[in-house]
This record gives C-alpha cells, sequence and structure tokens, in this order.
C-alpha cells in the first residue's frame, strides 16, 4: 500500500485532434523494493581506488558506507537497471562481494504506527518523530527543571523550532562541558535515538548523578529535524541524507551537513554538485542554518568545551581528527587514540562489540566534517565521530534499541570519566572539584 509520496506525472496526450490533459498518479513508495544491497570487500590499494569509479553519477549507485579498512565493505544499493553494470565491474576487479536482494522490502519492519504508541506512551526504546522528541524534551525540562536547562537555537530551515538540551546538577559551577549532537543525517535515525537515551539516562537514573558531578552534557538529538522527518514520510525517502534546503539555481534540495563546516571546507571528499544525493559540501562553509546553530554552540561554549562527540550510524567506528586529511595526523593523535580506545573497551565490557578505532580521513578523506571544525576551529581537546551500531545498514531494527544503547551508554561513562580525570584539579571518587574553589576548600 502506497498512502504518501505520490509522484504525479503531468502527460499531454494528442489524441484526434484533441488534446486531453492528465494527472498519472504512480505510486513511488516502494521505489527500493527491487534494489540490491551489494557490499564489496576491498582487499588492496588498486580495489580502494578501483571503488571510486562508481562513485560517477550517471550510474543509480547509492553508496551507504565507503570501507575504511581492509576487509571491511563498501555498500551500495543498485537499481535493477544497474544490475548487469555492477556485476561486470565486480567481475572485472574480482573483488570480493555480498548481496541481498529486495533490499526495499526490508524498510517495513521499521515503520511507525503512530496509533499504537499514542496508546502506549513514550518509550524510549523507539524511533520517534521530530514533535515528540521535543514533546519529551520539553517535558523533561519541566519535571526536572533544576537539572535540565533548554536553550532556544532559532529554527530549521523548514521551521522546526530547535533546542540544546543542558543537563547540569550545578548550572553556575562553570564545569568542562561535553558537547553530543546527532542526526545530521537523516536517515542514520539510531543517532538520535542514543542522543535522546543518552538524555533519558543522565537525568533518570540515579546513579548518573556521578556522570553529572563536575561536568555539564550539552546534547542536540537532531541537528537536521527537516531532513529526519522528510525520511520518516515514505520508504522512497527512507534513505535521504541532506538537510532539506532549496538551491535556488538548480531543482535539487539539501546539502550534506557534515561537509558543511567550515574549517578546510570542501578540499577533499565532497561533491560540487547541489544534487549530488550524498556530499554535496553547500554554496559556502556553514549555508545551512543548522550546522551555524552547532557552530554557535561550540563557539559560545569554546574554552569549557572538553569533549565533542558527533553520533552517526552506522559501521561501528568511533573516529577522531583529521577527517580532511589522512595524509598526516594532528600532533594530539596519541591521546585522542587511547581516549577512544578506553571507550571502546567499555563498550565492549558492557556486551557490545568494540569501535574500530583509527583517524577519520585515514582511508577516505573528507572536508568540512563537524568533528574537526570542533577540534581544529574552536581547539575542543578532544573530538570524535561515533559511528553506531554495524549490520543492518540505515535500518537498524527499533527491536535492539533495548540492547544496544545502554551499551553505548557506558561509553559515554567512560568519556565523562576521561574527561573529569583530565579537567578537574581535583579528582576525588567521582567527584570533580575544581570549579567550585568555597565548596573544595571547605571539604578538604
Ligand atoms: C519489482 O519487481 C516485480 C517483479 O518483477 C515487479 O512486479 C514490481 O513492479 C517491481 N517493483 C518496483 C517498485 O519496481
Ligand atoms: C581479510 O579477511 C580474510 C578472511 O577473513 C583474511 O584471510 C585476511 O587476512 C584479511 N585481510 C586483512 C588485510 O585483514
Ligand atoms: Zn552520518
Amino acid at each position: 500500500m502506497c498512502l504518501k509520496s505520490l509522484k504525479i506525472t503531468n502527460w499531454i496526450v494528442f489524441y484526434f485532434g484533441l488534446v486531453g490533459l492528465f494527472w498519472q498518479v504512480e505510486c513511488v513508495d516502494n521505489k527500493y523494493d527491487n534494489y540490491t544491497l551489494i557490499k564489496l570487500y576491498p582487499n588492496g590499494i588498486q580495489q580502494i581506488e578501483a571503488l571510486k569509479y562508481l562513485e560517477v553519477p550517471e550510474h543509480e549507485v547509492e553508496i551507504l558506507k565507503k570501507s575504511r579498512s581492509f576487509n571491511d565493505s563498501t555498500d551500495i544499493l543498485v537499481s535493477p537497471n544497474d544490475i548487469p553494470f555492477v556485476k561486470q565491474f565486480i567481475k572485472d576487479e574480482s573483488l570480493i562481494y555480498e548481496l541481498k536482494r529486495n533490499y526495499g522490502r526490508m524498510f517495513e519492519s521499521v515503520e511507525r504506527t503512530p496509533k499504537r504508541r499514542i496508546l502506549r506512551g513514550f518509550s524510549i526504546y523507539e524511533y520517534h518523530s521530530f514533535s515528540a522528541i521535543q514533546e519529551y524534551i520539553d517535558n523533561l525540562a519541566k519535571r526536572q527543571s533544576d537539572l535540565v536547562k533548554l536553550q532556544n537555537l532559532g529554527t530549521s530551515y523548514q521551521g522546526r523550532r530547535m533546542k540544546l538540551v543542558k543537563i547540569s546538577s550545578d548550572h553556575s559551577a562553570q564545569n568542562p562541558i561535553i558537547f553530543v549532537d546527532a542526526g545530521i543525517h537523516a536517515r542514520e535515525w539510531v543517532a538520535p535515538a542514543m542522543a535522546l537515551y543518552l538524555i533519558h539516562r543522565l537525568v533518570n537514573d540515579p546513579d548518573a548523578r556521578k556522570e553529572l558531578d563536575g561536568v555539564d552534557w550539552y546534547i542536540l538529538p537532531v541537528v537536521n529535524p527537516d531532513g529526519y522527518e522528510y525520511t520518516r514520510t515514505s520508504r522512497a525517502n527512507r534513505l535521504w541524507r541532506k538537510t532539506r534546503s532549496k538551491n535556488s539555481q538548480f531543482e535539487c534540495f539539501g546539502v550534506d551537513g557534515n561537509r558543511n563546516y567550515g574549517f578546510k571546507w570542501a578540499v577533499s571528499g565532497v561533491s560540487t554538485n547541489p544534487c549530488d544525493k550524498e556530499t554535496y559540501a553547500g554554496p559556502k562553509p556553514f549555508s545551512e542554518v543548522e550546522t551555524q546553530m552547532v557552530r554557535n554552540i561550540m563557539m559560545e561554549n569554546s574554552k569549557r568545551m572538553k569533549l565533542y562527540v558527533s553520533l552517526h550510524s552506522y559501521g561501528q567506528y568511533l573516529v577522531y581528527p583529521w577527517g580532511y586529511t589522512g595524509d598526516f595526523l594532528p600532533k594530539e593523535w596519541k591521546r585522542l587514540d587511547t581516549m577512544a580506545r578506553i571507550v571502546s573497551d567499555a563498550v565492549q565490557k558492557a556486551g557490545g562489540q568494540p569501535f574500530k578505532v583509527l583517524s577519520a580521513g585515514k582511508w577516505y578523506a573528507a572536508a568540512g566534517g563537524s568533528d574537526d571544525f570542533a577540534f581544529g576551529a574552536v581547539g575542543v581537546p578532544y573530538s570524535y565521530t561515533m559511528e553506531l551500531t554495524n549490520g543492518f545498514e540505515f535500518i537498524y531494527p527499533e527491536r535492539l534499541l533495548r540492547v544496544v544503547l545502554p551499551q553505548y551508554y557506558e561509553g559515554f561513562r567512560a568519556f565523562a570519566t576521561q574527561i573529569k580525570k583530565e579537567f578537574c584539579s581535583k579528582y576525588i571518587g567521582h567527584r570533580c572539584k575544581n570549579n567550585s574553589p568555597e565548596e573544595s576548600e571547605t571539604n578538604s
């Protein structure tokens, strides 16, 4: 069944001298039904190079994920028409591959059933609409006004009101800040779900007082709400990635928010074609109101911000700068790497898969990412992109959220512990004392 996203094509028909105009309503909701997901495993530099050839726009090959190491797949979605071309390509390059046919038919399993939801109330282990997420946050801020403060950031391109969630046990203490954002890429639903879960745990879990003591959490759970809502309108739009801003010169929408940040903008790994569905960097740095908001949060809090984590999916990676180049690393790379491995160990200890830890640009360079901007332009000492989950591409099943979200939470606890150890002059037990001198004097 197809109720939404009707593609309306008008045809002018000349018929015995009469001109008839009629609409052909074509249902495109199942656009991806007969597409094939192909996972290509490069095992050498030559094959890595060859994979770039798939990016030519003439082919309707959608690249879902690029390989970041040998034996790590580049995942592509191929229309029935392009299967012969891709088959030949695989043969010519002797690539190892796996495939899943009828890929779009999997999308159904995560479709929303809003009525059932309303009856059951809000569950943290489900994918929600942007308005439901906002409502949850508003209620939380009302109920726990001592702990949770909301900062209005303005509106998205299409007018959705965006709010930064600030969680602190003492908002006046000038604690080090951990800033987490999610959902710059519309289709990566598990990322906003994780951000919301993090908010939920920090506010509702009595044990989380430890994570809150001496450090402030700033969380923006959906950076790109227009894109996010667009992916919810139909299965045909489920894999949208970019924002939804309109390009005036071209009949195309959207910018890749994670290529739009103003640090080494567009020097590598971007498309300059506004109609590119994946990596269009935008007409200029920070052309998007949504990336401007994240920039402003970073700039306004630059002195106190010690950790930035941008949540994405998928691949189970925890990567650090530089993203714009693989030729060299920042001189502080060792501590970035060490912290990431501690976090990965914590997730593994909680039963999760360990992260693959490396620099973002090591395998393929891509400029204009938020992690590079935080680290290189703002001076945030620890900056990461976290690619959540592996195994279901962007269609991570809702039923598994209650398994993985708590595992990732342990990673965030490890982050907080490390940040406090490093940025509190007095770190006693779990308590960070350097930010309220009066208190530490009387207590010590
Ligand atoms: C998928 O393939 C089936 C069988 O060939 C065909 O009937 C159907 O129309 C196709 N669906 C789409 C969306 O192209
Ligand atoms: C890739 O995987 C295969 C089989 O699992 C293994 O034999 C090979 O050593 C791996 N190559 C690298 C570079 O890790
Ligand atoms: Zn992403």
